[in-house]
């Protein structure tokens, strides 16, 4: 029998401190009013002081790592997504790696910005199904909160930070863990969302944000018909919808696409604001640990973000 990739650990991390809407409608011209009806946000958490991409990865790891029950050295690969690492070189995963205690595997990152985590999981299915790895890592972090113009109104409220992290392990009982996965690219929008190069002396992010809202209704749309056609399944099959958190009018208009009633979406967006490729971990976190997602359901995760990036995958917890 083909070997499958499942999700057998989650763990998530938050930096402690949290800005609440209208904390920053003190400092720039906005309102709680416009930020919650336009975006579903009421406050994100921002990394202080010892919180940085690397440490708060690892803690999301290490809580994956506990939640399945592994021992770091036996982990074979760690795959970070990230849009905002610490440094430039070397990857994250590899001080996530070092402070995991682990010096054997392998360990890279994936710029895919919000489509990060569903690039990440995608490449630890092909490792694993290829038998090139039994453990596999997959984490999103970011420190969005770096790369912000806290003078554009029309960004800093949008975005949070914060880590999530699955482990994928090697099956082979059918049907559970990953499904498929689907993903896509079109690097002629990439001045849609995009932050400053290098030699920038602060690089912070630009969105064309109506824009990206009308790719990402009509690409999720797609990508998740795609997901759905390719299992010969229909939205009434799918028990959770757990999506990018971007916007809450984006996640809706999903939930209307696939028929969900919006109790089986889970919603992060409120409280976490955008987290790019952290998003989908720390939601699928937050749902199997209050028990909402509970072993055998169908999962479809999907996200769109800078590139464009998108894609989205079928799982079977
Ligand atoms: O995760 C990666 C993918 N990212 C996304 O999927 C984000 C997609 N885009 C969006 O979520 C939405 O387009 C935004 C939340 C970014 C903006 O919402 P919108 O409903 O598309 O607003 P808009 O850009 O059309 O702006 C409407 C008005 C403008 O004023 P005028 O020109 O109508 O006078 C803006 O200047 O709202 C103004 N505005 C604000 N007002 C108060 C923009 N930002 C703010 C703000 N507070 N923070």
């Amino acid at each position: 029998m083909s070997l499958r990739a499942r999700l057998t650990g989650f763990g998530s991390y938050l930096p402690k401190q949290v800005v609440t809407n209208a904390e920053l409608a003190e400092r720039i011209e906005t309102s709680d009013e416009w930020i919650r009806t336009r975006t579903g946000i009421s406050q994100r958490h921002i990394a202080g002081e010892g919180e940085n991409a690397v440490t708060m990865a690892a803690a999301a790891a290490r809580s994956a790592l506990a939640y399945a029950d592994v021992a770091a050295e036996s982990v074979d690969a760690v795959i970070v997504a990230t849009a905002t690492p610490d440094q430039g070189f070397p990857a994250t995963a590899v001080r996530v790696q070092a402070e995991l205690g682990m010096s054997a595997g392998f360990a890279f990152d994936i710029t895919a910005a919000c489509s990060g985590f569903v690039y990440a999981l995608s490449t630890a299915e092909a490792f694993i199904r290829s038998g090139q790895a039994k453990k596999v890592l997959v984490i999103g972090t970011e420190v969005y909160s770096r790369i912000m113009d806290w003078e554009d109104r029309t960004t800093c409220v949008l975005f949070g930070d914060g880590a999530g992290a699955v482990l994928v392990e090697a099956s082979d009982e059918a049907e559970v863990g990953i499904l498929s996965t689907h993903l896509h690219s079109d690097g002629t929008y990439a001045d849609l969302l995009y932050v400053d190069g290098p030699t920038v002396e602060k690089p912070v992010l630009h969105m064309q944000g109506r824009d990206v809202f009308r790719h990402a209704v009509a690409k999720l749309s797609s990508v998740v018909d795609e997901a759905l056609a390719a299992n010969g399944l229909s939205g009434e099959d799918i028990a959770w919808l757990v999506p990018h958190q971007a916007n809450l009018r984006i996640i809706e208009g999903m939930a209307k696409k696939l028929s969900l009633p919006l109790d089986r979406v889970v919603v992060t967006v409120d409280r976490h604001a955008n987290t790019s490729a952290a998003s989908i971990p720390l939601a699928l976190d937050e749902a199997i640990r209050d028990g909402r997602i509970k072993p055998g359901d169908l999962v479809l995760i999907e996200a769109l973000g800078g590139g464009l990036t998108w894609g989205s995958a079928l799982l079977r917890i």
